[in-house]
């Protein structure tokens, strides 16, 4: 058994004199004298103070980039600047040689395209450590933010014989040869004769298993991977991205934009107060990037800036048919600056989204009552029989984060919109009969985790939020 200790923990219990040993990985190694350790329990590194003439040569000159080192020494208070603690080694022994001259990742700045090809070394970064610590403190929240109110954690299947959103882009599971299939009368591929015996596909959302459980337990969340077959190769789409659905028996629109606005800034305070060291890293970086960039494409705020107003404003909200009329009377809409035309009844284009928010608002924006042609048929009629009661939270940088309505709860006018959606009522006959048997006014949302993740973090492109991203194109590792 290793007798070793944590580096977080010792930063924590600060037992000053006593003799230790940490094992972890050299992130720098200054004047053949000085080691800064990290190990993955704390987001900063322990200085490790060598005396060269008692540690061989020849192991000193190993202690390379990335090597990984095991260390005992006393623990002491530093004199130097710069940090507050650290080891004055005895012993120094390498657990694993790490060779420079054939090592990918040279201690220096490196392009984010570069190491999403190097996914199996990318963590080691000190940005990417950041990010994934605190992608794992966003998931903790989310389960602490429904447990704490009562919602039950529901998982959601993964296969799914449903398209809960309509949309038609999803990743067939099919286990028929490719090549010869079993074909029926018409031609056309026998899924009858598949492992299912129906056509199957990954899932592109949980929310309508989602709803069967809400209307049992009152309020449930499903927080799973979610796929989506949609060629879009933009820095917010991912094929593989992992979503949360709240939904909530006797919820109406606003109580559910009320619970989303809540949702949104928990999580973001909870990384504010729990990862601050990683946070003060990823702000000064992004510091630093957009020291290159001409002053009018650098942000208004710093990253910290920006997540402390988040948590403590009011979210804007508006209709769809405000927001219309505001982007009618912008300048880039009156300019021609739009690349895609703004009309009442078409849907608005993550530019709009982002002149309502970074230009108009400067805060996040909550827009609902969307016309009923651009959305899913599950959302819930307004009484102008024009639009329906959904809502999409709209961030500064990202645009959407959230997207969820009111869902429709009258069997008659559910069928009537699915029937104009081309979805046929009986292939969905257990979703009507949650409207048939006891059915209840009911809501829920959906949050993309990676575009929270990436809002918190400030990261450019929503692959660097999730460890081994899937696109178009991509799915190595
Ligand atoms: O707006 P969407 O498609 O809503 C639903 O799937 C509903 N069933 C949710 C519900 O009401 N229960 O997706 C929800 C959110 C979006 O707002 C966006 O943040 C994220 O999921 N999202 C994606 N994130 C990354 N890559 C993609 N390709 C995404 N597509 C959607
Ligand atoms: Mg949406």
């Amino acid at each position: 058994m290793y007798n070793r200790t944590e580096i977080a923990s010792l930063l924590k219990n600060q037992p000053i004199g006593e003799k230790v040993t940490v094992m972890g990985w050299v992130r720098a190694f200054r004047n053949n004298q000085f080691i800064a350790l990290h190990d993955g329990s704390d987001a900063g590194t322990l200085q490790i103070v060598v005396d060269p003439e008692k540690i061989a040569a020849t192991i000193t000159r190993r202690i390379g980039f990335h090597a990984c080192i095991m260390v005992t020494g006393s623990f002491q208070s530093s004199q130097g600047a710069g940090q507050q603690f650290e080891i004055l080694a005895d012993t120094v022994e390498i657990l694993g040689d790490n060779d420079l001259e054939k090592y990918p990742l040279q201690p220096k700045r490196q392009t984010m395209e570069f190491l999403r090809q190097k996914a199996h070394f990318r963590m080691r970064t000190q940005t990417f450590s950041a990010v994934f610590r605190i992608r794992h403190a966003v998931a903790f929240a989310v389960h602490k933010f429904y447990n704490d109110r009562g919602f039950y954690y529901l998982h959601a299947p993964i296969i799914t014989g449903s398209d809960a959103e309509g949309a038609g882009e999803m990743f067939r599971v099919t286990m028929l040869s490719p090549d010869k299939p079993p074909l029926n009368d018409e031609g056309k591929v026998d899924f009858s004769k598949d492992f299912f015996g129906k056509a199957t596909n990954l899932t592109v959302s949980g929310q309508l298993q989602g709803e069967i459980a809400a209307l049992a337990l009152g309020k449930i969340y499903t927080f799973g991977p979610t796929f989506r077959a949609e060629n879009s190769n933009t820095p917010r789409h991912l094929a593989e991205f992992w979503m949360i659905e709240p939904e909530m028996a006797f919820y109406d629109i606003i109580d559910n934009m009320d619970l989303a606005e809540a949702f949104c800034k928990y999580l973001i305070a909870y990384v504010l107060e729990h990862n601050a060291t990683d946070l003060a890293f990823l702000d000064q970086r992004l510091k630093e990037e957009e020291k290159s960039l001409p002053t009018d494409k650098r942000r208004e705020l710093g990253l910290l800036e920006q997540l402390e107003f988040v948590v403590n404003n009011d979210f804007v909200r508006i209709t769809y048919d405000e927001a219309v009329a505001i982007l009618m009377q912008s300048k880039p809409y009156k300019k021609g600056q739009f690349e895609f035309p703004v009309e009442w009844g078409r849907d608005l284009q993550a530019e709009h989204e982002r002149y309502l928010v970074e230009k108009e608002f400067k805060k996040p924006v909550i827009v609902r009552n969307y016309p009923k042609d651009i959305k899913a048929f599950y959302m819930r009629m307004n009484d102008d029989d024009k639009t329906v009661a959904a809502m999409d939270v709209l961030f500064p940088g990202i645009g959407e984060v959230i997207g969820g309505s009111q869902r429709e709860e009258r069997e008659s006018v559910l069928i009537d919109r699915m029937e104009k959606s081309g979805i046929h009522p009986e292939e969905m006959d257990w979703y009507l009969d949650l409207r048939r048997f006891g059915g209840a006014p009911h809501s829920g949302f959906g949050l993309g985790f990676e575009r929270m993740v990436q809002f918190i973090t400030g990261m450019g492109n929503i692959r660097d939020v999730i460890p081994f991203p899937r696109t178009p194109g991509n799915a190595e590792f």
